[in-house]
């Protein structure tokens, strides 16, 4: 596999919030997370883009202090996690990839008692408890029974808590995953005013367009190890030739009765769908759009409205590996 890592070029003189030394985390033989190193600085959004399994949740949980690591360590606001791990800890906030909530509680009740475990009391409680419900949209739903909100409002609850206590770092895994739009907007709103206002966040994902919408800096991970970070644009130039050919996808008005994972078959090329729209990586550059186009029009897949996209992350990631990140 390439390792092509592009070197850091900005440091903007203030000291990390974040920085993750040569982590190692092992289950038995299998290492879920193989020496990975990156730094986050005050203010930034900072991206880890990797496919599942690839150790991403392994990574939060050990920058969370909720898993010892085999070698290296984490330092959080100067305060290491091997010989500070309570003082690192004040300064984190975690949204964990699963649902950690009361269901039988409504939304402000699971926030009060997640406020108070977090040390907050009275009015202090109760501006941090309307601001965070604010500013993931749930102001008007405050009163309402969590198991009787939808899989994105919880997502939003659960962020939400995370956000009590003002952490100056954030550790959001994969907040996005399997919810409506509407939700999906309302986070990544959330993330930016978060961002405007200061609060350092790391995002995992295995969205690339999320990554690419919020982050400057991303770490791409794949088996265990950051196999490419740095600046987006660097870390895109990395894809060398590739490019995505972008086509309108509509199997209910008779665009074929494949699915994604058939096309790729067909075609022996990366494929996803994604918003009504095929999404075909060209390793090679714009220069097999042609035979590609022809391939697709013999499956009774109309191309027009077609577009060729410069490289993006989801590019990288199979210039890198030979493989889909979504796969
Ligand atoms: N408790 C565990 N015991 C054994 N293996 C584990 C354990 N937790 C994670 N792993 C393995 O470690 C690897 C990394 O898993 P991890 O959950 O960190 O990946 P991820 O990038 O978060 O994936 P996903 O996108 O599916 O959430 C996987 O191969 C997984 O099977
Ligand atoms: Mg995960």
């Amino acid at each position: 596999m390439t390792q092509a890592t592009v070197e850091r070029t900005e440091t903007g003189g203030e000291p990390p919030v974040l920085a993750v030394r040569d982590l190692v985390k092992r289950y038995g033989h299998d290492t879920a997370v193989d020496r990975v190193s990156f730094t986050i600085y005050p203010g930034e959004t900072f991206g880890l883009l990797g496919p599942n399994g690839a150790g991403k949740t392994t990574t939060l949980a050990l920058i969370a202090g909720l898993l010892r690591p085999d070698g290296g360590d984490v330092i959080v606001c100067g305060h290491s996690l091997r010989t500070a791990r309570r003082l690192a800890q004040r300064h984190l906030g975690v949204v964990p990839q699963d649902i950690a909530l009361y269901p039988e509680l409504t939304a402000v009740q699971n926030m009060n008692y997640f406020a108070t475990l977090r040390g907050l009391f009275g009015a202090e409680r109760r501006r941090q408890v309307e601001e965070a419900l604010e500013l993931v949209g749930l102001t008007e739903h405050a009163g309402q029974r969590v198991e009787r909100f939808s899989g994105g409002m919880k997502r939003r609850l659960n962020i939400a808590v995370g956000l009590l206590g003002r952490p100056r770092l954030l550790l959001l895994d994969e907040p996005t995953v399997g919810i409506d739009p509407q939700s999906r907007r309302h986070i990544l709103d959330a993330v930016r005013s978060l961002a405007a206002a200061g609060t350092t966040v790391l995002y995992t994902s295995h969205y690339m367009e999320e990554v690419e919408y919020l982050c400057r800096r991303v770490a791409i991970m794949d088996h265990g190890r950051i196999i490419a970070q740095g600046p987006l644009d660097e870390v895109r130039a990395l894809a060398g030739e590739a490019v995505v050919l972008r086509v309108p996808w509509r199997p209910a008005l008779g665009d074929g009765d494949m699915d994604a994972s058939q096309l790729r078959n067909v075609l022996q090329l990366p494929v996803e769908t994604v918003d009504s729209e095929l999404r075909i990586v060209l390793p090679t550059g714009a220069g097999q759009a042609p035979e590609v186009l022809n391939a697709l029009v013999r499956l009774g897949i109309s191309v027009d409205g077609l577009r060729i996209e410069a490289p993006n992350l989801e590019t990288v990631f199979l210039a890198l590996t030979g493989r889909a990140l979504r796969d």
